[in-house]
Formats: C-alpha cells, structure tokens, sequence
C-alpha cells in the first residue's frame, strides 16, 4: 500500500516534469511557481537527487540582479494562464512575475543536502546555490523591511501563496478596482469558480501588478508605494527558518559569513515574531504594517508558524489550539477555523487544508517534540490522498478533492511523508 502510493505520487512528477522544473499542475499552471518548485524538489530527493537539485538550480537561475526570486518563470508561453508575462513586463530575459513567494528553497536545500546520498554532488550544488539564496533572505530584509523591525511585509496576496485568505480581507478594501485594465480569467476553466478566488478579488491582485508596473518593479520603491502591507507570521516562519537552515548549510560548507549574517537575521525575526501572538486566539496573527494594527483573523498563517523555531511554551499552545480546531472539523490543518463566520470549505484559502502548510506544521512540531500533534497532522494528510488522491487541497470536513488536479507539490510531500517515517 505505502509502496503503491508512492509510486502513484512519482507519476504524478513525473508527468509535470518539464525536464529542468516543474509544472504544479497541467492546463491551472502552466509555468514554474517559485515555492511549489522548492518543495517540489524534496520529493524529487527520494528518487533523483540530480534532478532535485536541477530544480532548485533553474529557480535561482532567473533571480533578479537585486536578489529577488520571483514566484512566477514563464519558461514557455502558454496563453491558458492570466495574468501571462504582457501584464507584468517586468523585462527580464526570460520572462518572470514581479514579486515573489514564500522563500522554501533555503529550508529545501539542507534538507536535500543532509539526506543526500551523492555527497559530491551535493556539496557542489549546495555550494553554488548557498550565495544565491542568502542574496535572497538579505533582500526580503532590505526591500521588505525598511523600518528595520525583523519582520517583512509582502506587498500582494500572491506573495503569501495564501492568495484569498480572509486575512487579507479587511486590508483589501484599501485596493481600489478603478483603473484596472479589462481582463478574462483563465482559472476559472481548469477548476472550479466556486474553489478559487472572486472576480472582485483579481480586480484588486491585478490593481497592485498595475501599480508596481508603473513603478518599474523597482523594489527599492515598491513596499512604500503599496497599500497593501502585510506582516504575514507564516511567511515569516518560513523566512526565519530558511535563515536558520542556511546557517546550518553555510557551516556544513565552512562560509563562516553566510552562516553569521543568517543567524542575526534569523534571531532578530524569532523575537520580533512575539509582538505578533494573540493571547486570545491562541496563536499568532498578521500585522498590517499600512495601518498598524493586528488584523483579527486566526487563520492558519498564524499556524504555520510552528516551522519557525519559535519558544516551547508557544508551540505548545499552538497545539492546543489545533486540538480545539479538531473538534470542529474532520481533517486538519483547515486553512481557516470552521468556528468563523468567514469560513468557505472548499475555497481555496479560505477552509481547504493543504498538503504542503501541513507538512511545514508537522516539520516544526516534531522538532519542537510534539510528536503526537505531528503524526495526527501526518495522518490526515495521508487519508486525505487516500480518499481524494493528489488534489490542490482539500475540503476539511468531507476531504472533497478542490482546485487542481494531479497536483506535484502534493505528490511530493506524500513522498516525503511516507519516505522518511
Ligand atoms: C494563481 O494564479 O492562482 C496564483 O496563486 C498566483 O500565483
């Protein structure tokens, strides 16, 4: 059975392998998605290290000189997708979105690097990706970061990956819709419009591209500019803990620098994430910097912080609080509590549980040694496969498969859920 799943799950890459990166799925996305490929890669591991590594390689390969590493790569058109490279015209050799996602790779690396069975390759590849990935984390502080806090802002919906969860809500009434050039959806013919994000919602993700164009995606710019300035603590999260994993690989390839600039910066963003836990809910919220004020809304960003290496005592109570989510649902982690009246079970990041935050959940559980959450969270990702097969996400109350299909980044994690235990 475990072997069977895992070979289904190998098709699955298999199928959305373009040679040098993936697809995360055919026809929905048609190109490389910056933190899919990462966590993409750590399936790859198991059973091509070459090839993992070729992943991360083509997604550093199209950074920009500033350090930025943007979420999209149109390698090959493919006018199936909206918004394509002509919306964002950020007049890169090979075209790429202007913002960026959820900086995975750093995490990745180490992990692929401590498993790695090729040790020569490894060491090459880890080598020649440790500078590009620390320019990374010093721009995400430089460019994101400009009051020097210890926590960055992104500046879209998409930069989160979370695109329409409800955190954003409240925030979004600041984008205005006037001015936005006419435009037709392509998402909404790959999956379901009831699974993804409104029409009122696109208006306002594609006011921002429009806005950042018009300031030549000049990052030193953007954030000021944007009236949309979201401290998210789980894409904080991820941050601190590539920084964190960066350090280790930097002294594992004796960069004595690398390794000290990322554990200052990893530090400073472990003891500003404080100032964003929410007593009342149990766990930690956004901060929107535009207006700053914590933003009411325990959703699972909150959550995901877990991946950081954050005090016992605050994982603790994080478990409590994905206990009392349990009662009310029949697959953890939902991406939002069902107990909220803003709770939509199969829309996209508003309910649906994915694969990908619950493993990065159970990763920092498990570190923080709480076993017994992380395997509960393991199970349900691993029933939810079983019932629905290699979905996008999945509604937490009847495990209904949402959103695409034959989906690579969640075919990648079962890999490394059933690989490794
Ligand atoms: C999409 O197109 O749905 C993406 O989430 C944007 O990256």
């Amino acid at each position: 059975m475990k072997q069977q799943t895992i070979d289904q799950a190998k098709a699955v890459m298999i199928k959305n392998d373009r040679g040098s990166y993936t697809v995360p799925t055919q026809g929905l996305y048609p190109f490389q998605w910056n933190w899919d490929s990462a966590l993409s890669a750590l399936g790859f591991a198991h059973f091509d290290e070459a090839r993992a590594w070729t992943e991360l390689e083509t997604l550093f390969a199209h950074q920009w000189t500033d350090g930025m590493v943007p979420h999209i790569i149109f390698h090959e058109m493919d006018d199936g997708y909206f918004p394509g490279p002509e919306v964002w015209a950020t007049n890169q050799t090979v075209p790429t979105s202007g913002i960026t996602q959820p900086p995975v790779a750093g995490f990745a690396a180490l992990r692929i690097f401590e498993r790695a069975k090729d040790r020569k390759l490894a060491t090459d590849k880890a080598h020649a990706l440790l500078p590009r990935i620390h320019a990374w984390h010093k721009w995400f502080f430089a460019n994101r970061d400009p009051q020097r806090t210890g926590l960055v802002a992104i500046i879209h919906p998409w930069e989160s990956g979370r695109d329409n969860s409800v955190d954003w809500d409240k925030a979004f009434e600041r984008v205005p819709t006037e001015g936005v050039s006419p435009f037709k959806r392509r998402d909404t013919n790959h999956a379901n419009p009831d699974h993804r994000p409104t029409d009122e919602q696109y208006k306002r993700y594609i006011w921002l591209v429009q806005r950042f164009r018009t300031l030549g995606w000049d990052n030193t710019k953007l954030h000021d500019a944007s009236p949309f300035q979201m401290v998210d603590p789980g894409f904080n999260a991820i941050l601190i803990r590539a920084c964190v994993d960066l350090a280790k690989l930097a002294d594992e390839l004796g960069e004595e620098e690398i390794a000290a600039q990322s554990r200052s910066m990893a530090s400073k963003g472990i003891a500003a994430l404080e100032s964003l836990w929410s007593e009342e809910h149990c766990q930690y919220l956004c901060f929107d910097r535009a207006v700053g004020a914590l933003v009411d809304s325990p959703s699972i960003g909150g959550i995901l912080t877990a991946f950081a290496p954050i005090p016992d005592s605050r994982a603790q109570s994080l478990v409590q609080r994905i206990d009392t989510i349990s009662e009310n649902c029949s697959y953890l982690v939902p991406s939002h509590p069902p107990q909220e009246p803003q709770f939509e079970p199969l829309r996209y990041w508003r309910g649906p549980v994915w694969l990908i935050v619950n493993y990065m959940i159970a990763d920092g559980l498990l570190i923080a040694g709480e076993t017994d959450m992380a395997a509960r969270i393991k199970q349900d990702c691993l029933k939810l496969i079983n019932k629905s097969g290699f979905a996008e996400y999945y509604g937490p109350m009847n495990g209904e498969p949402c959103g695409g299909g034959s989906f690579t980044w969640t075919a990648a994690m079962v890999i490394e859920i059933l690989e490794a235990s």
